[in-house]
C-alpha cells in the first residue's frame, strides 16, 4: 500500500468503524493517507477504536465520533454494520448522507444458513439502502468478498472487488478507493447487480468449509484482445 498518491485527500465517515470490516478498512485508507473518522453507537467505543488505529497508523490520526456525526462529517460515507441493522444505522444518519457517495459493504447472510444464498426481498441489500435513501445519495456496494482478516493485515489481497451502484462516476471513486487500499476493482454496473456480488460470498463460505481454501476470493480474467 502506497501513500494517496492517485486520488485526493478524502475524509471517509466509517460507521460501524469499530467492527471487523471497518477497522480493515480504516486501517487501509487510513495508510494511504486518507482522513478517518470512526463512527460507532458511543463515542467512547470509537475512541477505542481511534487509540487502536493510532498504533498501527500515527501519521495519520483518526477521529472519533457518534455515527450520526460522522455521516455528516465524511465526505465519503462507509456502512459496516450487520445487514439486520443496515437500514435502522441508515435511517439515523440519513440527514447527512446527502450528495455524498455511500459505499454500501453489508452480505445479508441470514444465519444460520450463511453458506446458502439469501437476497432479502429488494433484490440485495445494496438495493435496499439505494431505495431507502432515494436518489440524492449514491449507494455504491463493493468489499463483499473481502475477508475482514485479510483488510487488518499487512498482506496481498488477491481477491478482486465488484463495485456497483448507478452512477458510473461514483463507481470510479470506489475503484480508485479499492486500489490504494490494495486491490483491483471492477465496475459491475447498476445498484441491482450488488445480488451477484452479495451472493458470492455464500459460494465463497462453501468453499472455504471445503477446507482448502481459507479465504477464497474471486479474479477477473480474461483481460486482452482476443
Ligand atoms: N467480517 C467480514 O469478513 C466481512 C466481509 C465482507 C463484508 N462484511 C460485511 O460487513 C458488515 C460488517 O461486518 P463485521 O464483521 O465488521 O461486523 P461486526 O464486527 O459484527 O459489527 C460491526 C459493527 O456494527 C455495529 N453494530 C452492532 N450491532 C449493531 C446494532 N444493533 N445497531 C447498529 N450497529 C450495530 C457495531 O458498532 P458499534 O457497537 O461501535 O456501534 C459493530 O462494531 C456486515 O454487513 C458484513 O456482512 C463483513
Amino acid at each position: 500500500m502506497s501513500e494517496a498518491a492517485t486520488g485526493s485527500r478524502e475524509t471517509i465517515a466509517i460507521l460501524g468503524g469499530t467492527g471487523d470490516l471497518g477497522t480493515g478498512l480504516a486501517i487501509r485508507w487510513s495508510k494511504a493517507g486518507h482522513r478517518i473518522i470512526i463512527g460507532s453507537r458511543t463515542l467512547e467505543k470509537a475512541q477505542n477504536a481511534v487509540a487502536e488505529l493510532a498504533k498501527i497508523s500515527p501519521d495519520t490520526p483518526a477521529e472519533a465520533m457518534e455515527n450520526r456525526d460522522a455521516a455528516k462529517a465524511g465526505n465519503i460515507v462507509v456502512l459496516t454494520v450487520p445487514a439486520e441493522h443496515q437500514l435502522s444505522t441508515l435511517d439515523t444518519v440519513r440527514d447527512g448522507l446527502k450528495g455524498k457517495i455511500l459505499i454500501d459493504v453489508t452480505v445479508p447472510l441470514v444465519p444460520p444458513k450463511v453458506g446458502t444464498v439469501q437476497l432479502p426481498a429488494e433484490g440485495s441489500a445494496g438495493k435496499r439502502a439505494q431505495d431507502f435513501l432515494g436518489d440524492d445519495v449514491m449507494v455504491v456496494t463493493a468489499f463483499q468478498n473481502i475477508a475482514a482478516h485479510l483488510l487488518q493485515q499487512d498482506v496481498v489481497i488477491e481477491c478482486d472487488v465488484l463495485v456497483a451502484g448507478n452512477k458510473k462516476a461514483a463507481r470510479e471513486k470506489v475503484i480508485e478507493l479499492a486500489a490504494e487500499a490494495g486491490m483491483t476493482g471492477y465496475h459491475a454496473g447498476p445498484i441491482e447487480n450488488s445480488a451477484a456480488a452479495e451472493a458470492l460470498t455464500s459460494i465463497l463460505i462453501q468453499i472455504n468449509r471445503q477446507g482448502k481454501f481459507s479465504h477464497s476470493g474471486i479474479k477477473i480474467v480474461g483481460q486482452g484482445d482476443h
